[in-house]
């Protein structure tokens, strides 16, 4: 654990992509909380602005029926409704993007939200939640994001069973940015 507070008081590295003048947001969509966990980790750790990207079907799903639901979507290519999201990419110098992994895929909530804010020419970092591995799901997610520049990339296992490692995960993480 550091002793210096995150901010002003931390040296910087050159070619940061945050700090006191830089300004980072972190977005990301998840249905089961990981991807909330980490995502706040790491706004928590470099000041960052969060925003999540929320679906506006709000049944509550578990077990098999969870699995059939989400991978039908994946499998069908079917772009979920989601809330309006109030996001900015211009107001950003570094862009996390998240999204759990669903059926090999980034999860389609992710899709319909890049249908509708067009975010290129920025610095873009991201990570992933899985329950085993990212498989072609981080090429994909660069895929939709393409015309941005990705600066690093991290996916985590089931992070909420792992908080204590994922968070000095995420430490470490951060200060490669
Ligand atoms: C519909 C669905 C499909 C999934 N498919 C995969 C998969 O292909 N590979 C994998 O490793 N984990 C898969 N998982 C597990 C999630 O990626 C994992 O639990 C992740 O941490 C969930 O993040 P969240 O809690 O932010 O939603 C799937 C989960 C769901 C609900």
């Amino acid at each position: 654990m550091s002793l210096l507070p995150y901010g002003t008081l931390r040296p910087r590295l050159p070619n940061r992509l945050w700090g006191p003048d830089m300004k980072a947001a972190v977005i990301y969509y998840s249905f089961e909380g990981n991807c909330t966990f980490v995502a706040r980790q790491i706004a928590k750790q470099i000041k960052a602005d969060i925003v999540q990207i929320e679906i506006t079907d709000n049944k509550k799903r578990t077990g098999l029926a969870k699995y059939l639901w989400g991978g039908k979507q994946v499998i069908l290519k079917i772009i979920p409704e989601i809330k309006p999201v109030n996001f900015n990419a211009e107001a950003y110098d570094l862009i996390i993007f998240g999204s759990p992994v669903w059926a090999g895929s980034p999860a389609p909530a992710i899709k319909t939200f890049l249908s509708q804010t067009k975010i290129s020419g920025k610095k873009i970092a991201l990570f992933l939640c899985h329950g085993g591995g990212a498989g072609r799901a981080m090429n994909k997610l660069k895929e939709m994001l393409t015309g941005n520049e990705f600066v690093s990339e991290i996916d985590f296992k089931y992070p909420i069973r792992n908080a204590e490692s994922v968070i000095q995960k995420t430490e470490e993480w951060v200060k490669t940015l």
